[in-house]
């Protein structure tokens, strides 16, 4: 309904506010000796800024919408339960690129996505070191600074350029897996492949039509909500490595510009399974 969508409207508002605000704090942050430390695995790294910032957004937002569900990387890792339900549902990630936040390599972002239904109706992510703000609502555009962004139309794949993350996993059949993949795609040959560190910000990279197409094993919800929508709005696909709809808790994806393109990563991909985001027994559905 019209009433929805100008309620919706303003939470936007209110996220494009709160993830600059965030986003300066990170900026900021870079600059000073960082305390690290690390969660899962040895090169699962977290700072203090990591969970400040996400502090910060989420009691910021339900200062103002106590009524919504808040999912944020840093406060699951404490114990909470990941699940997306009707409610409204904000999906947060404070720092994405936490490892090259360590080391000051520029591609860090704040990411906000906002889903009501299980749809996700808008996203905004903050380029924490240029200050870049890309946004987009479902059904408005997709924007960088205000101005309208559009994905690359090209279907040819070996005029493509490729980006791609690596994952949580680090084991040898992991690796294996993952490089296969790689050499697939460089001996297509495509124009080159492309790992920057940061999941958000290289899924903004294919919504402006730097890149033509990404796919990754093992990110998760909170790397995807934001961008999703903004690169949908911006005219591309984001899918499911399978080739059929995008699962936000699957935690895998395959985004371009083109369906052809979209395609031609999927036929390629050998899958490397990760846990579901909401893989919880007795979850909430
Ligand atoms: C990570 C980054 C990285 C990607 C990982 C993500 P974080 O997010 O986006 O590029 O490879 O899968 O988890 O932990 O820095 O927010
Ligand atoms: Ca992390
Ligand atoms: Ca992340
Ligand atoms: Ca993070």
């Amino acid at each position: 309904t019209s009433e929805s969508d100008k309620c919706w409207g303003e939470c936007m508002d209110v996220a494009v506010e709160v993830a600059c605000r965030a986003g300066k704090v990170v900026q900021e942050a870079v600059k000073h000796e960082k305390s690290v430390s690390t969660k899962s695995t040895p090169t699962d790294l977290v700072t203090e800024a990591d969970q400040q910032v996400e502090e910060l957004i989420i009691s910021t937002l339900r200062d103002k919408f106590p009524s919504h569900r808040f999912i944020g990387e840093e406060s699951s890792a404490a114990g909470e339960k990941c699940f997306l339900t009707d409610s409204p549902s904000w999906i947060i990630d404070p720092i994405d690129g936490t490892c090259n936040f360590v080391h000051s390599f520029p591609m860090v972002a704040v990411s906000i996505g906002f889903a009501v239904k299980k749809e996700l109706e808008f996203g905004v992510i903050y380029h924490c070191f240029d200050g870049t703000l890309y946004t987009a609502r479902k059904g408005h555009g997709a924007f960088c600074n205000g101005v309208r962004i559009q994905v690359s139309k090209e279907k040819d794949v070996s005029k493509a350029l490729i980006l791609t993350e690596i994952g949580a996993k680090r084991d040898p059949a992991t690796l294996n897996i993952f490089s296969g993949n790689i050499m697939k795609l460089l001996s297509a040959p495509t124009h080159g492949v492309r790992i920057i560190g940061s999941s958000t910000l290289a899924l903004c990279l294919i919504a402006t039509g730097a890149a033509e197409a990404y796919y990754q094993y093992g990110l998760h919800c909170w790397d995807i909500a934001a961008a999703a929508v903004i690169i949908r709005e911006a005219g591309g696909v984001v899918i499911d490595t399978s080739g059929g709809p995008l699962d936000l808790m699957s935690r895998r994806v395959v985004a371009a510009g083109t369906h052809e393109m979209a395609n031609y990563i999927v036929q390629q991909l050998q899958p490397i399974s990760y846990e579901r985001d909401d893989s919880d027994p007795g979850v909430q559905k």
